[in-house]
């Protein structure tokens, strides 16, 4: 059995169980590639998942691997894959409910991962696929966004903000974001429009008559939520399920999102990357033996864009 260097959870608990051992290498299916692994994105569900927060709804046999973000080369192709070759650079989102990223190779569904962008390096690139994905699933698939619409982001600075408050921007769409002092001339640098102080602050006195909320916060702010929307409005979480009694009651629409992987999207996203139209924000990396300093940087709540472990 051939070997390579990753982190592994063996028990759930604090950032102590994340264990930099060696693991057995994955062997391919027929439809899957072998990724050797440049950097992988690090994600709130990393920690969570290392918790047991997420036990209920993805279960894992331990020892398994964390990280489902990944950016790398592919190092080998299954039988029946037919779009990637060996040498492509390629990113993506890979299954989570199997291990993830945080090793030297991943293998993955080929219908997990796109060609990288060419304008980023595999640090740059490992920071996209889940945060991208999940706010272009809530933007445009749940909530249909339009030009001219007005959107308040909550978490505007975070992961998934970067890139919601570009991509609505990029659509034509009315931007506020909600952010901490800090981040407000950041967040304009992005293409929001308007930002709001959540620490000095209530967003609902002083934002009015939205389309959509992007909720990345949940908790109160999600139920303070439901009054800046105008009527036929929708509420996003990517969290929790609103009420649907409740949206029903004030005349709006709510959905959740759980991101999915897509091709297309991490195609349509890396080309807009690739024309100079969005940026991408990494506010810190480490290198993949150090992945107990990443989660508890992630774990602080105030990280500005993306944590990434490089792995090359
Ligand atoms: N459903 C899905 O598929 C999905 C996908 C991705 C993420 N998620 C979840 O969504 C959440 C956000 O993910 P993420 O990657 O964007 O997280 P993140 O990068 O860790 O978010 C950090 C940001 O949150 C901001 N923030 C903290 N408290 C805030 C508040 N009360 N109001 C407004 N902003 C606040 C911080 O800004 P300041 O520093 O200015 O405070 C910081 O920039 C996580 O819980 C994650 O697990 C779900």
């Amino acid at each position: 059995m051939e070997t390579m260097k990753a982190v592994r959870i063996h028990e759930y608990g604090g950032p102590e169980v994340l264990r930099y051992e060696d693991a057995p290498r994955p062997v391919v299916k027929p439809d899957e590639l072998l990724i050797r692994v440049h950097a992988a994105g690090v994600n709130p569900v990393d920690w969570k998942v290392r918790q047991g927060l997420a036990k209920d709804f993805l279960k894992y046999t331990p020892p398994f691997i964390p990280g489902w973000d990944v950016s790398g080369v592919v190092e080998a192709v299954g039988l029946d894959t037919t779009r990637l070759r060996v040498g492509d650079a390629v990113y993506g989102r890979p299954d989570l409910s199997r291990d993830g990223a945080y090793a030297e190779y991943i293998a993955v569904r080929e219908s997990e991962v796109a060609l990288k962008p060419k304008s980023l390096d595999h640090v740059q690139a490992a920071a996209v696929p889940l945060a991208a994905l999940t706010a272009w699933q809530a933007l445009f698939e749940a909530a249909k966004l339009e030009a001219g619409r007005r959107v308040l982001i909550h978490g505007a600075a975070g992961g998934v903000g970067t890139f919601a408050v570009q991509f609505a921007h990029l659509k034509g769409a009315h931007v506020i974001g909600t952010a901490s002092k800090k981040n407000h001339e950041f967040l304009r640098s992005l293409g929001a429009n308007e930002t709001v102080d959540y620490t000095t602050t209530r967003f609902e006195d002083v934002v009015h008559d939205v389309d959509v909320v992007l909720d990345t916060i949940t908790g109160e702010t999600m139920e303070r939520s439901w009054k800046v929307l105008k009527k036929g409005g929708i509420l996003v979480s990517i969290l929790q399920p609103p009420s649907q009694e409740k949206a029903a009651s004030l005349g709006v629409r709510c959905a959740h999102v759980f991101v999915q992987p897509s091709v297309h999207q991490l195609n349509e996203i890396a080309k807009l990357i690739d024309a100079g139209k969005v940026t991408v924000v990494v506010e810190k990396v480490f290198p993949l033996w150090d992945a107990r300093a990443a989660h508890e940087l992630s774990a602080s709540g105030h990280v500005r864009g993306k944590i990434v472990l490089r792995v090359i």
